[in-house]
């Protein structure tokens, strides 16, 4: 007989060895194991085990708590559940290519979920501009691994319905942009309509709160701070613009600010912005600038990364403060210029595996969240 099962197990050295100690005492072979990492010192271990013909779903479960599974769930499964996990995935990135509209149908059936009802135990929702929405339900909670696997071929999906030629973010703009300039009064009200455009999610990682509507005076003062300057993106034809970014000079310390467009965002145009103004505020004597994001957001630092530049990075009052040394402009507009492919390869982090990463110290060496840079700097690395 084989079981799929899913135990929820200790996340201590030993804790699998005994589940696996205990399978070869009762004749139960473990064929297959995937390891999901989670919160609160848990951990999520996927496994396909081979017992004698004679056992019961509640005979495995006793095995599992014979061997110190705070929970798990049994069911019987075929000798698909063996497939690489790897293949798998690379099978439904297939699919989603074929049938990106099905992209929600082939999730419930990786992830053995139902679309999500009211009452689903545990739900996976996905619902950000990043690409089609996915909304999944089951008994079981999901793990950051799964979310982020879902993640990655929503993107995928995003990316084939935007079209051959498309960048990857689904409903990306066919026209272009103009060239930065310095922002002056007559971008008050294309900077107020572009306030108006921009999605909540991204206005409130700008302000950290939920912003009303942008006054003309706020516009203005933004534009042209009484200590600093600012930048703006005009769109192609100089009427509107989609993304601007200020400096302000204050007694300790020069902030930053940046503000793209969602439907402009990921196209380079936050890292040309920040390159902008870190020039000028080091022309005009600046030595660092200083960026606030929120504690959850990873395209700052991303950003920072893109534009050529390091951050020393520091969480105070439950927001990142992103102090970016100025020193190496020139090296980083090498940096900057160099062509995609010639960048470090550095993974994306979906949204749930930023909170499992402040927690879990040997994921940071394959994604690159703040607290690394921050040791890497404080390391001189
Ligand atoms: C932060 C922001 C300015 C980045 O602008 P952008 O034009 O998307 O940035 P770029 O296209 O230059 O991308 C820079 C890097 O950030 C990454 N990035 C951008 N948006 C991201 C997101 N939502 N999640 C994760 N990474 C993201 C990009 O992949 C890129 O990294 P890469 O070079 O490794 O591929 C933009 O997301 C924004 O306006 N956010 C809301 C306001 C804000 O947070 N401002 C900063 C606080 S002041």
């Amino acid at each position: 007989m084989l079981w799929q099962v899913r135990a929820l197990l200790s996340d201590r050295p030993g804790a699998m060895a005994a589940l696996a100690s205990r399978c070869g005492e009762r004749g139960a072979n473990i064929l297959a194991l995937d390891v999901h990492p989670a919160a609160d010192g848990e951990v999520v271990d996927e496994l396909v085990i081979h017992t004698p013909e004679s056992w019961t779903a509640p005979d495995v479960e006793q095995l599992c708590t014979d061997a110190g599974v705070f929970a798990s769930a049994v069911t019987e499964c075929s000798a698909h559940a063996l497939e690489d996990q790897p293949v798998r995935y690379l099978r439904a990135a297939q699919c989603v290519v074929r049938e990106p509209e099905r992209l929600e149908d082939l999730l419930c059936r990786m992830l053995d979920a139902e679309p999500a009802v009211a009452g689903s135990a545990a739900v996976l929702v996905l619902d950000d501009e990043a690409g089609p929405p996915v909304a999944l339900g089951r008994e079981h909670a999901f793990t950051a691994t799964e979310t982020a696997r879902a993640a990655e071929l929503r993107l995928v999906a995003a990316a084939v319905l935007a079209g051959p030629g498309a960048d990857q973010v689904a409903g990306a703009p066919a026209h272009g942009v103009g060239q930065l300039r310095r922002g002056t009064v007559v971008d008050i009200r294309p900077l107020v309509e572009m306030h108006d455009r921009c999605s909540a999610d991204t206005l409130s990682r700008r302000y950290h709160s939920p912003m009303r509507r942008l006054s003309p005076r706020m516009a203005r003062a933004m534009l042209l701070p009484a200590h600093g300057f600012s930048f703006v993106l005009p769109d192609e034809d100089g009427d509107g613009v989609v993304a601007m970014g200020m400096v302000a000079f204050q007694d300790d310390e020069v902030e930053a600010a940046l503000l793209v467009e969602d439907r402009w965002q990921r196209r380079g145009h936050g890292a040309d912005l920040l390159r902008a103004l870190a020039a000028e505020a080091k022309a005009m004597g600046a030595e660092e600038l200083t960026l606030i994001a929120r504690r959850d957001d990873t395209a700052v630092l991303a950003t920072v990364h893109r534009a050529g530049f390091r951050a020393h990075v520091r969480c105070v009052d439950g927001v990142n403060r992103l102090r970016v040394p100025l020193g190496r402009v020139s090296s980083a507009r090498k940096q900057a210029d160099r062509k995609p492919a010639d960048r470090p390869v550095r993974r994306r982090m979906t949204e749930p595996l930023v909170a499992l990463l402040h927690q879990r110290k040997e994921l940071r060496e394959v994604y690159a969240p703040a607290d690394i840079i921050d040791q890497a700097v404080r390391d001189g690395v």
